[in-house]
């Protein structure tokens, strides 16, 4: 399942400004937007924001005013006061190895080091699982899951699960499922060999793929906006899971049935 979504999002992937190279402070700002607002709302106001504070660093010293400002439409208030406090922590030393990771350039930790930054990012304020794992997977290549209702939709779907995901119990067992398969997946071989035609040779030739933890985390998100919708009929037609029978609401014909949310 995992390689199938990983290659789907790459064909059919949402051109989003977020998604154009790998900046964790970028990550960061889209995904706190992104919480309560839809994907369309967001842009401009993603836009001007890094226009007008381009770094952590910018953000941690914006006066008060200019920052509401900046947020102004989007409303719920304390995700940005909550991003500032994070920044200011960040930048002040006392988010300790974090600086270097959230300040330009893309660093991308070892694996050694995935513990210590997710546990970093979970301690900021504003911060939780899902957040965590979205930077951690899409800024840092980290196999860590980003569950938020797409993804709890699409594989109670997958795995026909008559579970309430509106219980924590069962998103938690959710992320634990994820992540087991991640890691497993995402090993250091994370190579998918794809064979290709080789036109000018008239041959076929192989292709090696790189599976990303971020790759798969956006294709769920996108899977889940543009496919696996959540309300009315789910576009199985168009679906890589579909398409190999690999989705048992799919195969009984109960997509509707699912998610089950009491
Ligand atoms: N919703 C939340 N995060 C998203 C992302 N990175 N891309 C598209 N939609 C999202």
């Amino acid at each position: 399942m995992i390689p199938l979504i990983c290659r789907w999002y790459r064909e059919h992937r949402r051109d989003l400004p977020w998604r154009q190279g790998k900046n964790a402070y970028h990550t960061w700002v889209s995904e706190i937007m992104l919480q309560q607002t839809r994907v369309e709302a967001v842009i401009p106001y993603y836009e001007r924001f890094l226009s007008e504070l381009p770094t952590v660093q910018a953000l941690a010293a914006c006066p008060e005013d200019r920052l509401l400002k900046l947020w102004e439409g989007l409303g719920y208030y304390n995700r940005v006061r909550n991003m500032q406090k994070a920044a200011r922590i960040v930048t002040d030393g006392a988010g300790t190895e974090l600086e270097k990771y959230f300040s330009g350039a893309p660093e991308i930790p070892g694996r050694q080091e995935e513990t210590e930054i997710v546990k970093a990012l979970l301690a900021l304020p504003g911060i939780g699982n899902y957040t965590a794992g979205a930077i951690a997977s899409i800024a840092f290549d980290l196999p860590v899951p980003a569950v938020d209702g797409n993804v709890l939709r699409v594989l109670s779907r997958v795995w026909g699960d008559n579970r309430d995901i509106m219980k924590q119990s069962v998103r938690r067992s959710y992320e634990q499922a994820l992540e087991k398969a991640m890691r497993t997946v995402f090993s250091d071989k994370n190579t998918d060999v794809i064979q290709t035609e080789d036109s000018e040779n008239n041959k076929s030739a192989q292709m090696v793929e790189y599976l990303l933890p971020g790759d798969l985390n956006q294709g769920f998100m996108d899977l889940g906006a543009l496919v696996c919708i959540p309300n009315g009929s789910p576009l199985c037609g168009q679906c890589p899971l579909g398409e190999r029978r690999l989705c048992r609401a799919h195969i009984s014909g109960r997509e509707q049935e699912f998610p089950v949310k009491e």
